[in-house]
């Protein structure tokens, strides 16, 4: 499973960098928003950092004309920019202009397996079911996304699945087991990935013991 990080915070951005588990970044409005810098910056500081891994920057334009044009202004931002396109009419028809246009598109706010199944046969490059925000109205996040897994299976769709909207760990865990093309995770769940009580105990432990024991090692 591919890690991206659900982020526009440049500092979170680099860490997972240098953990050495990036996958790939994607940003909303939102998450642009709370940078705290003008949109473009804050994009192109996240390009060139990250310059050689898919890399979402969301359209605001709701017509099909508008997202088609604001689509090319932020693919010529860099060469792994990806396009988001929310899942309405119009986006379900940029979406395939923009692959024609050889424009790699992330079709976001999916909530269900019948509109990732749309988001599929229109030719997005992913797909972004909404897990969190699925379970947020008492619905099942993960019984979508299996439903989407299964779909794409039995089609045998190039749609990538990125697992979004997640908000702790367990749903990372399971997003891993149903097999997901990727998740794309917030900065502090992927830290929480690290964290095992029974880790830092034992790391403890050993160091006590190799002092006790005059262990040095250079
Ligand atoms: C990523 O593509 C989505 O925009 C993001 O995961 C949404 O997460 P939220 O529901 O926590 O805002």
């Amino acid at each position: 499973m591919k890690i991206f990080v659900d982020t526009a915070k440049i500092e979170e951005i680099r860490k997972v960098k240098e953990w050495g588990i990036l996958d790939g970044v994607t940003t909303n409005p939102t998450l642009l928003s709370q940078t705290g810098k003008p949109w473009k910056e804050a994009a192109l500081e996240i390009l060139k950092e990250v310059p050689d891994k898919p890399v979402s920057l969301e359209v605001i334009a709701t017509d099909f004309e508008g997202m088609v044009k604001e689509a090319k202004e932020l693919a010529k931002m860099g060469d792994n920019v990806v396009v988001k396109i929310p899942f309405t009419y119009e986006g379900i028809k940029a979406v395939q202009a923009l692959k024609a246009e050889g424009i790699k598109t992330n079709v976001t706010l999916v909530f269900s397996s019948l509109q990732a199944l749309l988001a599929g046969k229109a030719g997005a490059t992913y797909v972004s079911p909404f897990i969190g925000r699925v379970d947020d109205i008492a619905y099942n996040g993960m019984e979508v996304l299996e439903e989407i897994i299964q779909i794409y299976n039995l089609y045998d769709f190039e749609t990538q699945i990125i697992a979004a909207s997640i908000r702790h760990v367990d749903h990372v865990k399971n997003c891993a087991l149903l097999g997901v093309d990727i998740a794309t995770i917030p900065f502090k769940v992927i830290e929480q990935m690290f964290k095992h009580p029974l880790t830092d105990v034992g790391l403890k432990r050993f160091l006590e013991d190799a002092k006790k024991a005059n262990i040095t090692i250079l």
